[in-house]
């Protein structure tokens, strides 16, 4: 199997294509460097079957020959992380539904399968009228709520939804076959914290001694997978031909607060850093609106699959944080 991985330079990009290699493919993996490395995929470079091409989704022209050779098709490449989001208004939005065009519309013309990287942005914010269980965990049909259209930050989420849309299009009207996978806070060793993603954040601060900034009060609620339990789960879903035309979460039901997450990352590192708390709009500018809760319903990836989690919220801590104190001291 020759498997193409959009966004092969990113963090999760990067773990698929080495797992991908690992399990006997060859790999193409595009990349134009937004927010990825060349570092992420070093290792891979001399790999036989691994090929690397410094490019953009959205040139048709470049996609069309390696789509010719590949057998089936990870669509990750796409803006990410808050931070950028909110500093790169335009490109979050066209980049994001013109590479993903570019990607359904070569997969139809080649009849290549697609998974389709989405995310829990999705749902919007968490309303407890919604939530009849009161466990907080979305389900994949659930309604979604999202703020106005004048606050940049559900961008992301509506821009994510409307590649959904398409994907579910593209399958409706020309029998493409197509998964989304919606991730909740995939993390591990290799992820940035440039872009606001709170782990490698965390962990970086407290192995510096320096305060963990936590915005807002820390009582907000997310859930945490290690990039080895997303990689098993994208396997399985990309192995069932069942998995066509649907959406899958893929996260973890087990949820935390920040402040508790800040304290149990000070306690794995025996640090002495302590916590600072800064606002949101301190730390993102006005008119920022955070979800108080994010937590993954995983029946139906389990059902359809047998998927199990393999990795605690520890597990991923500990990995992480030996990643970053090996990065410190080289
Ligand atoms: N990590 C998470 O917790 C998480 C959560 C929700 C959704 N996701 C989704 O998973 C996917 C991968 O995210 P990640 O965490 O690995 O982030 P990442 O930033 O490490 O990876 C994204 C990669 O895509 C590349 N890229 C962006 N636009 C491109 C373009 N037009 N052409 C070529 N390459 C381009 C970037 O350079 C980067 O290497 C994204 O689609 C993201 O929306 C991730």
């Amino acid at each position: 199997m020759r498997y193409l991985v959009t966004g092969g330079a990113g963090f999760i990009g990067s773990h698929l294509c080495q797992f991908l290699l690992d399990k006997g493919g060859e790999v193409d993996a595009i990349d134009n460097l937004q927010t990825g490395s060349l570092d992420n995929i070093a290792h891979l470079l001399n790999r036989k079957g691994f090929r690397f091409f410094k490019e953009d989704v959205k040139n048709a022209m470049q996609m069309e020959s390696v789509f010719l050779e590949a057998d089936s098709i990870f669509h990750l490449a796409a803006p990410v992380g808050v931070k950028f989001i909110l500093h790169h208004p335009v490109t979050t939005i066209l980049d994001s539904v013109k590479a993903t065009e570019c990607v359904l519309n070569l997969a139809v013309k080649y009849s290549k399968p697609v998974l389709l990287a989405s995310t829990s942005e999705v749902y919007g914010k968490h309303l407890d009228l919604l939530d009849p269980d009161g466990n907080g965990r979305l389900k994949e049909d659930d309604y979604r709520v999202e703020g106005t259209t004048r606050n940049h930050r559900w961008a992301y989420a509506n821009v994510k939804s409307l590649t959904e849309f398409l994907a579910f299009a593209y399958y409706r009207e020309f029998g493409l076959k197509v998964i989304i996978t919606r991730f909740f806070n995939t993390a591990g060793p290799r992820q940035k914290s440039d872009y606001g993603m709170v782990i490698p954040n965390f962990v970086q601060a407290a192995l510096k001694g320096n305060n963990l900034e936590i915005y807002g009060t820390g009582q907000q609620k997310r859930s945490f997978i290690h990039i080895q339990d997303t990689l098993s789960a994208l396997w399985a879903l990309s192995n069932n031909t069942n998995a066509y035309g649907q959406a899958f979460n893929i996260g973890s039901p087990e949820e935390i607060s920040i402040r508790e997450l800040a304290e149990m990352v000070i306690q794995l590192t025996q640090s002495s850093s302590g916590i600072t708390s800064l606002t949101y709009e301190e730390a993102y500018g006005t008119g920022f609106e955070e979800m108080n809760r994010r937590t993954a319903d995983i029946s139906r990836l389990k059902s359809l699959t047998g998927f199990d989690l393999n990795y605690s919220l520890e597990d991923i801590l500990r990995d992480v944080i030996q990643f970053e104190q090996t990065r410190l001291i080289g």
